[in-house]
């Protein structure tokens, strides 16, 4: 659901979000109220079809929608399939650039913690509106930012001259940082990963805090603080959720899950009273920690269109292997079948299990250690490893 305030501009936008309550630190509203979202969104933006949601139509600046979505509190898709989308009628699939929704852009900000001459790091420039806050407030000098896609970067770059701020705007792999340009105070990745790359904690200052979208592509991000430490380490808990798209390196499985499921390959079939709805959407607290638990897993759901409640959870890794369960309200039990060297659906089952005897966690139990070795994924503690 889209709020919008009646009559739209960047006072407006700033008055809602003070409304909301998510603009609470005078310096970030005074920046709000500087630059204007619309400045930085290009004249198409991507909406989902009315006709058929599972496409992306092109929207035009002229369109109503243009200016309702770029002043709401909402995010607005501004590339699709990386820029080359090629569905039929010029429609695209998914979306590999937006400026991200408002109050989520003020929560991470808030949560960077800045000092007024902090350093800091962006990863995913995008259209270039979070660089601008940043600039804004700290000033362009202090800011670096990092996109991996050349043309959304060039575009940014245009619309921050426009905005009168200059930010250093790197065309790159953001999971490298921006060597040259450390060290920083903070970083900010405005794109999910999972492991978060070493990188970012070794240009990171000691005391320095980076805050990312993190979990696995398997269920919905939560928003990771870390806080580096003297040892060349940083760990940190997730403090709530945080819808984004992924680092282009760490997207996970593209294409449809008929690509890796051969449903006509020999299964081994046997029963399960897992209830499917706690790991069904993917915001759920199971999904999370089963994610965490079964590396590369991936999920697709398909019900029944005769008002049963029935409905199949396909499981797949991309190795071949596979696993289905078929839900039927109601059943208590239900049929599982499983094909591959691994065992899929109990490698599911296991996680969620652990997941049920550990208190059925939500995200902000958990947190993350990063070390040159490697990630460690905690429950509660840093020394309660989990994965
Ligand atoms: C949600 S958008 C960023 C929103 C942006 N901060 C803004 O204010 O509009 C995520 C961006 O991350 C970029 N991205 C994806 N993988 C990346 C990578 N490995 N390095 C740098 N940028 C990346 C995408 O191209 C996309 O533009």
């Amino acid at each position: 659901m889209t709020s919008t305030h009646p009559e739209s501009g960047p006072a407006e936008l700033a008055g809602l979000l003070r409304t909301q309550g998510d603009l609470t630190d005078p310096a970030w509203e005074q920046a709000f109220r500087r630059v204007p979202r619309g400045l930085f969104i290009p004249d198409a933006i991507w909406a989902p079809d009315a006709r058929d949601a599972t496409w992306l139509v092109r929207v035009e600046r002229d369109d109503p929608y243009w200016s309702q979505v770029v002043y709401s509190d909402s995010a607005v898709a501004t590339q699709a399939d990386d820029g080359a989308p090629d569905g039929p009628g010029g429609r695209g699939r998914y979306v590999t650039s937006s400026a991200s929704q408002p109050s989520l852009v003020l929560r991470m900000l808030d949560a960077l913690d800045v000092g007024e001459d902090s350093r800091v790091l962006e990863i995913g420039t995008g259209t270039g509106f979070n660089a601008a806050l940043l600039a804004e407030r700290l000033g362009g000098p202090n800011v670096v930012t990092v996109e991996v896609d050349g043309q959304v970067a060039a575009h940014a770059r245009e619309r921050l001259a426009a905005a009168g701020l200059a930010p250093t705007v790197v065309v790159g792999d953001g999971a490298r940082g921006a060597p040259s340009h450390g060290p920083f105070d903070r970083v900010i990745a405005t794109v999910a990963a999972g492991p978060v790359p070493y990188a970012w904690v070794a240009q990171t200052r000691a005391g320095g805090v980076i805050v990312v979208p993190w979990g696995t592509p398997y269920a919905s991000t939560g928003l990771l603080r870390l806080v580096v430490k003297e040892d060349g380490t940083a760990s940190g808990p997730v403090i709530g959720r945080a819808g984004f798209m992924w680092l282009r390196q760490q997207r996970g499985l593209t294409g449809g899950w008929r690509t890796y499921v051969d449903t006509s390959a020999p299964v081994e079939t046997s029963a399960s009273t897992l209830d499917p709805d706690d790991i069904l959407r993917m915001d759920s607290p199971a999904r999370f920690a089963v994610g965490l638990r079964v590396p590369g897993l991936c999920q697709v759901d398909f019900h029944a269109s005769d008002g049963s409640g029935e409905y199949t959870l396909w499981f797949y890794d991309g190795s071949g292997a596979w696993a289905s369960l078929d839900y039927v309200p109601g059943a208590g039990e239900y049929v599982v079948e499983q094909h591959g060297e691994r065992r899929l659906f109990d490698e599911v089952e296991a996680a969620y299990r652990w997941w049920e005897r550990n208190g059925r966690p939500d995200c902000e139990r958990f947190g993350a250690t990063v070390t040159a070795n490697g990630e460690h994924v905690w429950l509660d503690r840093p020394e309660c490893v989990v994965s």
